[in-house]
């Protein structure tokens, strides 16, 4: 069932963590490969060995045992299909809510950018508080919620780990979960870059973060990847570098009849300079100089004029009234749905990790994401449009 898979479960410091070991073994017998990782305090209620026996693979802990020149926060991160952690405690989900990465687990949590599941176990009273709580809504991770019962401190009440059944059904749904199984998606990402002369360029902030995190998702959704980039960048799919906004052009028409979803999520310039000077343009005795720029063709418009069946989805950038200029927009481009965020705030958009957006769509119908990771925001516009 869970053949040429990588589990990567983190232990964390509870006493729930003695049941883990049977977890091991019932990934084992599904075929996967589990790499274990614990924090310190998980080593006072289980030992390296008995882990090492089960996984047949080392346990990792400390974060500076570092055996060869890679990383192991992020060569680990990278090898998994998913991360398990469980049971996490109160401590660990506060820590990696917050971003701190104090140990090896907290690390790999920090960097991990696949689907992630976690299985709180804590005295009730620590479930409750209020801050554990915030913290757990601060997470876009799958998280299992505890069970109700005697506990091993003596109380009754929610913070039991939930069944190791659970979790590993959770584990069999996520990692087989594949919406976009079969389908072609085209995602562009990055700002075109519109040269003046051989030195010279307009451009603008994007850092094609939130096309990149789309093309992930949606190659680990099960779909054939096309990312038409201006940006550098290796994945195991299909990358495509462009500068101009005419070059995305070329390239996401030659892609456009056989795409069954086509996603604009680049900042593609409005203007370009009328001619481009094959020479360095010379400082002249004039305090002003005047260049000419001339329209770009709107690929999302010219696209979405030439649909057949495809799902066309464009993004709009806006730095204020929002709602009312996106309306305005996705009327005038013709598109499916256009997904807006507001390019003024500092703390999403461009070059930002994180992004806030509405979802419209060519009904009428509008949907609002709040701030999250743009892998977390990826995800469920993936969801949404499919
Ligand atoms: O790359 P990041 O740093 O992660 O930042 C992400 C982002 C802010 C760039 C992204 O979320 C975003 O908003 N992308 C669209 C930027 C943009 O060009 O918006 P716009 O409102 O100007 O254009 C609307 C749509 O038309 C976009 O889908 C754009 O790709 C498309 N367009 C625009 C002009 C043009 N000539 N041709 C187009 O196809």
């Amino acid at each position: 069932m869970l053949s040429g898979k990588t589990i990567l479960l983190g232990i964390t410091g509870g006493i729930a963590a003695y049941k883990i070991c049977e977890l091991i073994r019932m990934y084992k017998r599904a075929n996967a490969t589990v790499k274990v990782v614990c924090t310190p305090n998980a080593m006072n209620f289980v030992t390296k060995l008995t882990l090492q026996n089960l996984c047949k693979n080392n346990v990792y802990v400390q974060e500076f045992e570092v055996k060869d020149f890679n990383p192991e926060h992020i060569s680990l991160a990278d090898e998994a299909d998913i991360m398990v952690i469980a049971p996490a405690t109160a401590n660990t989900i506060s820590k990696i809510a917050n971003g701190i990465c104090d140990n090896l687990l907290t690390s790999i949590a920090c960097a991990f950018k696949k689907p992630v599941i976690i299985a709180p176990a804590m005295n009730c009273n620590m479930w409750e508080n209020p801050i554990v709580q915030q913290n757990l809504k601060k997470l876009h991770h799958t998280i299992l919620e505890p069970e109700t019962g005697f506990l091993a401190c003596g109380y009754k009440g929610k913070g039991r780990l939930c069944s190791l059944d659970k979790i590993f059904d959770k584990t069999v749904e996520l990692l087989n979960y594949k919406p976009l199984n079969g389908k072609k998606i085209i995602i562009t990402s990055g700002g075109t870059i519109e040269e003046i002369d051989p030195v010279r360029y307009i451009s603008n902030y994007s850092s094609g973060k939130m096309g990149l995190a789309l093309a992930d998702t949606a190659k680990s959704f099960g779909a054939d990847v096309t990312l038409i980039t201006t940006k550098d960048t290796k994945r195991d799919y299909e990358v495509i570098k462009v500068k101009s906004a005419l070059d995305m052009k070329s390239e996401v028409e030659k892609k456009f009849d056989k795409a069954d979803i086509v996603i604009m999520a680049a900042a593609v310039a409005d203007y370009r300079a009328k001619e481009i000077s094959p020479q360095k343009l010379k400082k002249s005795q004039d305090d002003e100089i005047t260049l000419t720029f001339v329209k770009n063709p709107d690929i999302l418009k010219e696209i979405s004029a030439q649909k057949t069946s495809q799902t066309i989805v464009g993004f709009c950038a806006e730095s204020e009234n929002l709602l009312e200029n996106a309306k305005e927009k996705i009327a005038s481009k013709g598109c499916d749905y256009l997904i807006a965020n507001d390019i003024s705030r500092k703390d999403i958009g461009f070059s930002s990790d994180y992004n806030e957006v509405t979802i419209l769509d060519k009904n009428g119908g509008i949907k609002q994401l709040e701030r999250a990771d743009k892998m977390s925001i990826a995800k469920r516009i993936l969801d949404y449009i499919n």
